[in-house]
């Protein structure tokens, strides 16, 4: 039977050290800001937003929303990345994933000062994490990291499986687990014997996006199971990639979804604009 890896206890923790060391910033008169930017009208991102909002607040920090309409040009939106570039109020510039159609999420992406870029999505904060020298670290696959952590769980000579070779987190999910010296895998949609290989797994990561992909006939007997999905089912409700209930008897470890990786790409948000602010100032 699977041990739950309680992703609101943990993210729960890494906000308290977070909060601490906002005051202790206070205390010198340094504000922390995050500047959270929406466009459209996603209910998903919506929820994400309200959420990463209510974790300012909760930590200290002021948050600045900016919700534009769905037919706000790319211009527009480089015009605002800008202006959020130059404020000085703003450590942490976030613009929530995916935008509408029309606007080239690369540009603006590439348009977010580095050091102001707390999702680390930046080719140049990329680059650093290629090399395993970051400030700042992708927010999911920090979370997952600081989740094993917490958990006491060790991935040096494991064998990890990430299934998911997006950019936001299959790809540096990877490279983490590599600095921390696991033999990866990554798997997507072209793999063969997909099944196999995740049943060789030690630590499984699923960031797919399908509900109930991950079977236990896909796991390996007491197999660390890290869900990263967040899907909807036909009656609203919310869940992971992986079949919780089915893989319970058969993991070593579990991850929920909700309560699992969810709350902790929040709290390694709140980490990454804490960082940010110490950077500017000069605070180790
Ligand atoms: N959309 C889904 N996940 C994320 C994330 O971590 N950051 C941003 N900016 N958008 C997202």
């Amino acid at each position: 039977m699977a041990k739950i890896i309680d992703g609101k206890e943990i993210s729960a923790n890494v906000k308290a050290q977070v909060k601490a060391e906002a005051e202790q910033l206070k205390a010198q008169g340094i504000e922390i800001g995050l500047a959270v930017v929406i466009v459209g009208n996603n209910p998903a991102s919506r929820v994400y937003v309200n959420n990463k909002k209510k974790a300012c607040e909760a930590v200290g920090f002021d948050s600045y929303e900016y919700a534009l309409p769905e037919e706000t040009t790319q211009a527009e939106l480089l015009e605002l990345v800008e202006k959020l570039n130059a404020d000085d109020k703003v450590n942490g510039i976030l613009v929530q994933l995916p935008l509408p159609k029309h606007i080239d999420e690369n540009a603006i992406i590439n348009a977010i000062l580095p050091s102001k870029d707390v999702d680390a999505f930046h080719p140049e904060n990329v680059g650093h994490i290629m090399i395993g020298d970051f400030s700042f670290l992708p927010c999911t696959p920090a979370g997952v990291m600081e989740m094993l952590k917490q958990t006491g769980i060790d991935v040096g000579g494991k064998n990890c499986v990430v299934i998911g070779r997006s950019n936001i987190v299959g790809k540096p999910m990877a490279m983490l687990l590599l600095h921390k010296n696991a033999t990866v895998t990554i798997c997507h949609s072209h793999t063969k014997n997909l099944a196999e290989v995740c049943s060789k797994a030690d630590v499984l990561v699923a960031a797919v996006g399908k509900a109930d992909f991950v079977t236990p006939d896909m796991i390996k007997e007491g197999a660390v199971v890290i869900d990263v999905g967040m899907n909807r089912r036909e009656n609203g409700k919310l869940c992971g990639d992986v079949d919780y209930d089915a893989c319970f008897e058969k993991a070593g470890y579990i991850t929920p979804v909700p309560g699992g990786v969810g709350p902790m790409t929040i709290a390694m948000l709140m980490k990454n604009t804490l960082t940010a602010a110490k950077l500017k100032n000069n605070i180790k």
